[in-house]
């Protein structure tokens, strides 16, 4: 079997799950080729190859990001029916962010794509606050145990997992959809430390949507962000200011190891519920797979 997963990671953790969804995959004999939207380079003629087709996100705002249903929106209408899954990473289990495909089901719905399975794993927030080392290691160490189960279940057995949903978010999300018009003037607006940046350039080149600049020793910023955080997340000396949102700014990328020592959890009931309910539901599926 071949699938083709096209993905987008702001921050790198959704990234994490696609490569585990292909190494976990590549054990039971089935190819995945993971392509990257931000490139923009693959042949949609090769579509055919495939037998399935699947799409990889973090949740922004409680929906996919921008740049995800609009390269759906780039797919040509096939002759033959192609089955669809999602793949969604967030940092919070809730039900409201299960919906977040919907936009992009539909559009591909058009085109002769028919869903079949979707799968939510909790990775450590890249925005809003961070997380201690040692909740992200759970939730990193949680997403290895539940990958080779979706993987298995889904890719060989031909089971499909669907989320559970409430009925009509769908339609309440796209209302809540405030990043698409509000990222590219929030964007405009980020600023850089001068005293602090040390002109390394990571955030102009690693930019998905090249909306920074570097031109005649200034930094420029255009109407383009899709606030994935990349630029403030991964600015080694934390020079970055996200405008608004610069008090629920995250800047460093997690260890993803057991740090082996306590950590004060300054959030400790913050969406407490959704947490217990995600690796209550985890546990059951990974002791029932043994
Ligand atoms: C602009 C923005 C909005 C977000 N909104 C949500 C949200 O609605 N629900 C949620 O659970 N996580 C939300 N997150 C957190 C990310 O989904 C989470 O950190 C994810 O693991 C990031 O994946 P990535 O590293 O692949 O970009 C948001 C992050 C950003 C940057
Ligand atoms: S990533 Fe940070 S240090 Fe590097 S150029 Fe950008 S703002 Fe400066
Ligand atoms: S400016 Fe920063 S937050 Fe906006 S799209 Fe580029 S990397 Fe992402």
């Amino acid at each position: 079997m071949n699938i083709v997963l096209f993905y987008f990671s702001g921050t790198g953790n959704t990234e994490k799950v696609v490569k585990e969804w292909q190494k976990s995959a590549s054990s039971f004999n089935v190819t995945i080729d993971l392509v990257q939207i931000e490139k923009n380079d693959f042949d949609f003629s090769n579509l055919i190859k495939y037998d399935k087709v699947g799409f990889a996100y973090p949740i922004h705002a409680f929906n996919a990001p921008e740049n995800v249903w609009k390269y759906a929106k780039k797919f040509p209408k096939l002759d033959k029916p192609m089955p669809l899954f999602f793949i969604m990473v967030s940092g919070e289990y809730m039900t409201i962010n299960h919906s977040s495909a919907d936009k992009t089901k539909r559009i591909l719905k058009k085109r002769n794509f028919v869903f079949e399975s979707d799968y939510h794993y909790i990775m450590p927030y890249n925005m809003i606050f961070r997380h201690t080392e040692i909740r992200a290691f759970k939730m990193y160490e949680t997403m290895l145990k539940l990958v080779p189960i979706d993987v298995k279940e889904y890719l060989v057995d031909g089971v499909p997992h669907i989320l559970k949903k409430h009925h009509l978010v769908g339609w309440f999300i796209w209302l809540l959809r405030i990043e698409q018009w509000f990222a590219p003037i929030n964007g405009k607006f980020y600023k850089i430390n001068k005293k602090k940046c040390i002109k390394c350039m990571k955030c102009v080149n690693s930019c998905p949507t090249h909306n920074i600049s570097y031109v005649d020793g200034k930094f420029k910023f255009s109407n383009k962000c899709i606030c994935c955080t990349r630029c403030s997340f991964n600015c080694p000396t934390d020079a970055f200011s996200i405008f608004i949102l610069n008090n629920w700014r995250v800047n460093k990328p997690y260890a993803f190891k057991d740090p082996q020592k306590e950590e004060k959890d300054k959030h400790p009931h913050y969406c407490k519920k959704s947490y217990i309910r995600y690796y209550k539901e985890a546990e059951e599926r990974i002791s029932k797979s043994k």
